[in-house]
């Protein structure tokens, strides 16, 4: 298969460690900061928080409890100056933080800052469209995993949101969101026969369609690797119906594979973190809405930044040295790669061996709760 250099997305960074003045203990520079903003959220994916869980009363965050906007801002600053050009807005669902465009316009005022993207369920984008393009919102990602309004159901818990989403995305694009992308969490049996339903659909329209394999991140959800279809199936279905070739990467550390269609039709990715780990490459560092900063989507391990960002009676005090020193020793004794250790435990091993040396499998942080 071919591969071809894009120039819509020119490669911004040659290696991990262009920007950073710091690196973790395997040699990874420290390039995107993933910013949850709320850990509630309108919908109820059944791989996330399902209904019947989280259906009534599941307590989340308290308001007080959450990082206000001058103190996610101060944590941002220090980010920027170790190395990070790239933020990424998450939730829970993060459209439904009031008021998100004003922390988005702190976020564009930090100088050096190249990207400002937010992964939304689309059903809130329509009244904030206007907002968060004023802000300096640079990209929008929408998760969407069926077009077919029992299967939304049965993903999502939402009977009624699917026309809503899809307007959001068409609303999106038309406001100048781009490139704008849409996640896909393959689910065997439930939509996996929709893969080429659903390339069709985006086909030509100039948006990318991301195939994201549905993964053991979290525990509540109860993973069933059964479930787990290899993004190479995917590519292989595509493919049999329009031919592919593979595009280089827009950046280094890019999560997701990215492919065209030959007959210019558009791009697809894949993000394959079961299948083809990335951890070698992972520059990413979380910090979830109540100020606690996780180096891997599978630790439970976090930095709490509250105590250098507020006083003891809740007042916003920042100690930015703090959060330098606190952030540089974090990220210098980083070593998580979970996804390739639990690729290479021939089913299973290293999972013993990341849960017995690191934390019982119950512990593992809820992606909801850290941004994914
Ligand atoms: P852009 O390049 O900014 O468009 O985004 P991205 O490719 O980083 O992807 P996005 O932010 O849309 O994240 C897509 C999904 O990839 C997430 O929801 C996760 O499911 C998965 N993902 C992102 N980062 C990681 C990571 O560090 N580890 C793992 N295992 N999965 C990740
Ligand atoms: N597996 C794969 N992706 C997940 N996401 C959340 N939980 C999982 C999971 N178990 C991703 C979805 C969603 C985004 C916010 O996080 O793509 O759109
Ligand atoms: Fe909400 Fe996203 Fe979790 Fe679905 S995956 S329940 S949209 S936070
Ligand atoms: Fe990064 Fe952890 Fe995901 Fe590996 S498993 S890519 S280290 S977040």
């Amino acid at each position: 298969m071919r591969k071809i250099r894009d120039s819509r997305y020119p490669s911004e960074t040659k290696s991990a460690n262009e920007n950073s003045t710091l690196t973790d203990r395997l040699g990874r520079g420290m390039h995107d900061l993933r910013i949850s903003v709320t850990d509630v959220c309108s919908f109820r994916c059944s791989y996330c928080m399902p209904d019947d869980l989280y259906g009534g009363g599941n307590p989340f965050l308290s308001q007080e409890s959450l990082l206000r906007f001058d103190e996610i801002e101060a944590v941002a600053r220090v980010a920027v100056l170790l190395g990070v050009r790239k933020f990424k807005i998450t939730g829970g669902e993060p459209l439904l933080r009031p008021e998100l465009h004003k922390l988005i316009r702190l976020l564009k005022s930090i100088p050096k800052v190249k990207d400002i993207g937010i992964i939304t369920n689309g059903f809130h984008l329509i009244p904030q469209l206007k907002y968060l393009r004023d802000s300096g919102l640079t990209r929008i990602t929408v998760s969407l995993d069926s077009l077919q309004p029992e299967v939304f159901e049965r993903i999502t818990g939402r009977s009624e949101a699917l026309p809503a989403v899809l307007e959001g995305i068409r609303a999106a694009q038309s406001a100048g969101f781009s490139p704008l992308k849409v996640n896909m969490v393959i689910q065997r049996g439930l939509n996996s026969g929709e893969v080429l339903e659903m390339a069709a659909y985006f086909r030509g329209s100039g948006i990318v369609l991301r195939f994201i394999e549905y993964m053991d991140v979290g525990y509540r959800h109860r993973f069933n690797r059964g479930l787990l279809v290899p993004n190479a199936e995917i590519r292989d279905i595509i493919q049999s119906q329009w031919p592919l070739e593979q595009v280089v990467p827009g950046y280094y550390g890019e999560v997701a594979a990215r492919y065209r269609y030959i007959d210019g039709s558009g791009e697809i990715g894949f993000i394959s973190s079961m299948t083809q780990p990335f951890c070698r490459d992972c520059t990413r560092l979380r910090l979830s809405a109540d100020g606690k900063l996780y180096r891997c989507l599978f630790s439970s391990l976090a930095l709490d930044m509250k105590t250098l960002l507020r006083d003891s009676d809740g007042s916003t005090n920042i100690n930015n040295a703090g959060i330098e020193a606190s952030m540089r020793r974090f990220w210098g004794l980083r070593d998580d790669r979970y996804s390739e250790l639990r690729s290479t435990g021939a089913d299973g091993d290293a999972d013993k061996q990341i849960i017995t040396q690191k934390e019982p499998d119950e512990k593992k942080i809820e992606m909801y709760r850290m941004g994914g």
